[in-house]
């Protein structure tokens, strides 16, 4: 049988996608101090083709590694950047943003770590950790998608609403689309906060269980 020719996963339209999702952010990233208007629109786009390049890998049959990888590298980069800049315009409350840069990085770094490597199970969203909250948050894809919405809504507000609260949709409330949409996605974005932490401490927690199985057996032999 002749060779095939090799399949060049880095030409795969769901990566494409992933590369113009960077040069989006990184434009974003150039503009979001000082043109909130460009700034906001590239980020809100590389977001938003986060959901395209997933549906484009379903329906082409293009998953790959390659693509999950940078696709998480992409979020967490991305986001991370964004933290950057509330920083930058939000100097007093810099320890908030910090603190929940650690708490992304952290608990994807170590869910990712415990369910790839060690725990072997199948996908990223499946773990089991025998918390109810977690386990509903990983099953229901509705949910999952909602609370990532209202968390990025929660930030992207945050950072429009120190250029402007926003037109004024609401003849009766004196607060601006912006101001309003941020005080409606806060309790998201603490909720997703707190999932992170169960998150991390349930993946602790296993990895924690690996080693005492491990032990065990050298304890044995
Ligand atoms: C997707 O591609 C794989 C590998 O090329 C193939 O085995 C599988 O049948 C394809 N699935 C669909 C739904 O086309
Ligand atoms: C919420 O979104 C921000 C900005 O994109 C991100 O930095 C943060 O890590 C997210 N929080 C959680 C708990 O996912």
């Amino acid at each position: 049988m002749p060779d095939q020719p090799k399949e060049n996963i880095f030409l795969f339209v769901p990566n494409l996608i992933g590369y113009g999702r960077i040069i989006l952010a990184l434009v974003a990233f150039y503009y979001m101090p000082y043109d909130p208007i460009i700034g906001s629109i590239c980020y809100i786009t590389s977001g938003m083709l986060d959901a395209v390049d997933g549906y484009a890998a379903r329906s082409l049959n293009q998953s790959s590694r390659v693509g999950a990888m940078l696709d998480q590298l992409t979020d967490r980069v991305g986001t991370c950047g964004l933290l950057m800049v509330l920083c930058m315009l939000y100097p007093r409350w810099a320890i908030l943003f910090q603190i929940s840069t650690a708490l992304d990085i952290t608990s994807h770094w170590i869910h990712f770590y415990s369910s790839t490597s060690l725990l072997k199970s199948a996908s990223h969203k499946t773990v089991d950790y025998g918390s109810s909250i977690l386990k509903l948050y990983y099953t229901s894809r509705p949910l999952l998608f909602f609370m990532c919405l209202g968390n990025e809504t929660c930030y992207t507000m945050l950072y429009l609403c120190f250029f402007t609260p926003g037109p004024f949709v609401l003849p009766f409330l004196d607060m601006g689309l912006f101001d309003l949409l941020f005080f409606v996605s806060l309790p998201i974005a603490i909720a997703k906060s707190f999932c992170s932490w169960l998150q991390l401490k349930g993946a602790m927690c296993a990895i924690a269980d690996v080693d005492v199985e491990e032990r065990k057996q050298l304890k044995k032999e």
